[in-house]
Parts: structure tokens; sequence; C-alpha cells
């Protein structure tokens, strides 16, 4: 059988990190709000000069070299962010270019908070199907650029940040199996409702969002989406050695936690430091986790996340 394997992470967060205390300088808020709703208590943010694409060429040269794979030896990159550098060429095409890769494929996945979920089931495919040995998978995102930084409501919740990991061919998993979904008629609940028309920005260019509502569907589907995982690989929650969840809210992840009956102590935690990340999230508290010795070979890995679309999914592993 073929299968496909992370064989290195990496991960990279811009220098310059916004504190609560900062944002209370900014818009009518307070560390104390920020961090009992949502367990935030910094950021980073990206500088003026920094794109995705840089982002993610950080993560992705210490994940070839935890992984020991030259950039001529990539054979696919997929980049998942909801922030490109530009309307067109992909982000992966730009970051292609960066890293001296030449001639794969290469192309951006958009399922905003899910969007790493969906980029490492699709690199899986590729691998198991035999049309590719080394994939570069990458979450990289600027948020600062889409926030209204005059609404409180928003501007305290996200942060910058990449994370990738180089996804291997290998004749034992790896990846176990990976679940997609998305329900487009909640578009309207999470959205940045801007476009390019005649040069000009149409819409609002910010990001917008129905809080609570996003809060309820995430628990939902969030425990639905790990069953299913679990069910089709016949797993109980119990077996799951690290939930690593998409990091928007400690609320969600705890509540997530509680109802698969997982102890906290088996879930990673980095939103109180990175904030939400959006696509970048998962890969960089994975890469955190392999960093700092938890995630042990052999251990069952479950990684989960729900976004904008809404999108969701969830990808077990066996490290
Ligand atoms: N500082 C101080 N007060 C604030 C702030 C702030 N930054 N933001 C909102 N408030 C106020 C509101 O104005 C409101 O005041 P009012 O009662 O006088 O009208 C009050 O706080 C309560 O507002 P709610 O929106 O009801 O606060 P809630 O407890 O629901 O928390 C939050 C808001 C944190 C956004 C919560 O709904 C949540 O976590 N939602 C999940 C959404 C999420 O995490 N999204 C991330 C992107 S999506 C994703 O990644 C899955």
């Amino acid at each position: 059988m073929r299968y496909s394997r992370i064989v290195g992470t990496g991960g990279y967060l811009p220098e310059k990190v916004l504190t609560n205390h900062d944002l209370e300088r900014m818009v009518d808020t307070s560390d104390e709000w920020i961090r009992s709703r949502t367990g935030i208590t910094q950021r980073h943010i990206a500088a003026d000069h920094e794109m995705a694409s840089d982002l993610a060429l950080h993560a992705s040269r210490k994940a070839m070299e935890a992984a020991g794979i030259k950039a001529e030896e990539i054979d696919l990159i997929i980049v998942a962010t909801t922030t490109p550098d530009m309307i067109f060429p992909s982000t992966a095409c730009i970051l292609q270019d960066k890293l001296g890769a030449r001639d794969c494929p290469a192309f951006d996945v958009q399922a905003v908070c899910s969007g790493f979920i969906y980029a490492l089931a699709t690199a899986d495919m590729f691998i198991r199907a035999g049309r590719c040995r080394n994939a570069l998978v990458v979450g990289a995102e600027v948020y600062s650029r889409i926030l209204d930084w005059s609404d409180r409501s928003t501007c305290v919740l996200f942060g910058d940040g990449a994370g990738a990991v180089v996804l291997s061919q290998s004749d034992q998993p790896g990846i176990l199996s990976s679940h997609l979904h998305a329900d487009g008629k909640h578009s309207k609940v999470l959205a940045v409702p801007g476009s390019i028309c005649d040069g000009k920005v149409q819409g609002k260019p910010f990001l917008i969002m129905e809080g609570n509502t996003v809060f309820k569907f995430a628990v939902k589907i969030l425990e639905e989406v790990v069953r299913e995982a679990l069910t089709e690989n016949n797993l109980q929650a119990s077996d799951i050695d690290w939930l690593i969840p998409h990091q928007a809210n400690i609320r969600i992840i705890q509540s997530t936690a509680k109802k698969l009956g997982i102890p906290m102590e088996k879930v990673v935690v980095t939103v109180d430091k990175h904030g939400n990340t959006s696509a970048a999230s998962i890969p960089l508290a994975l890469d955190t986790a392999i960093r700092d010795g938890r995630i042990k070979s052999g251990q069952y890995v479950l990684l989960e996340g729900v976004g904008g679309g809404f999108t969701w999914g969830a990808v077990l592993l066996r490290w």
C-alpha cells in the first residue's frame, strides 16, 4: 500500500508582537475581556514588507530542513491562504520561485481556517494516487491586512504566521484518513465581502463575523467531524494521543474537547500566544508540539478545524 507521512514541520511568526495591552490603546477593549472570552494574550503582526509568501518561505525552509528534503525534491506545493500576496499568481507559485523549486504543480487552496486541513487532504490524495513523492503543504496568513483595526469585536482575535509540513510517500501510514465538509449557506456569517472591479474595491474588504453563530456552529460540527474520523478508523476518543485543533478561541477548543471526553492535557494550545492565524494555526500548533517533543513516534494525532464558508474537516494520522 502507498501512504503519506509528515516527515518535517516548520513554523514562522513575524517579529512584531501585539499584546492585549497594546490593543487597549487602540480600541475600547481590555486584556481581561480578550483573555476571558478568547484565551488570547498576544498575536504576531507581519511587517509592512512581509507578504504571505515570505512567511510561508521561512516556515517551508524549516520544514524542509527538518525533513532533509531539498527544493529540487519537492514535486507538489499547496499553500492554504485567505490572504494571498495578490489576486494572481498564486502564493504557491510565488513561494515555488522563492524556494528555487522548479516545474512542480503549485496552487493555493482557499478554505479559510480549514485551509490547511483541505490542503493536507489534497496532498495525501496526490501521494496515494502515485502522482508525487514529496509535497510541501503550507498554511500562511497575514490577517492583519484584512482586519478593521477600529472594530474591537474582530481585530483582537487574529494574528499573522505560517506553518508548513513536508508530506512524503511511505509504505507505512502516516495519514489514516481525511474528512472534508462545506456548507455555503453560511457564507455571510463569516466573510470579507469585498472584490475588485474596474480597478476599485467593491464592498467591504474587512473581516466581518457573527461571533455567536460561529461559536455554536464550530462546537457542534467539530465534535461531529472528529467522531467521523474515529468511527472510520475503529478508534475511540480515548485512543487519541494529541488533538490539534484550529486555534480560534480557547472556549471553542475546551468545549469541543469536553464533548469528546478528551482531557485538555492531550490538546495542543497555541491560541494564547498566536491568536487565530486561520490556515496557519494547525501547522503552527503541530510544529510547536513536534519541536517541544510532546508528539512521539507511533502516537495518534487528530487535526481538526472550521472556517468561513463554512468549511470544516479533520485529518487523523499516526506519527
Ligand atoms: N472588548 C470589549 N468588549 C467587547 C469586545 C472587545 N474586544 N468585542 C465585543 N465586545 C462587547 C460587545 O460589544 C458586547 O457588548 P454589549 O453587551 O454592550 O453589546 C459584549 O462584549 C458581548 O459581545 P458578544 O459578541 O456577545 O461576546 P461573546 O461572549 O460572544 O464573545 C467572541 C465574542 C469572542 C467573538 C465569541 O463570540 C467567539 O468566540 N466566537 C467564535 C468566533 C471565532 O472565534 N471566530 C474566529 C474566526 S472563525 C474561526 O476561526 C472558526
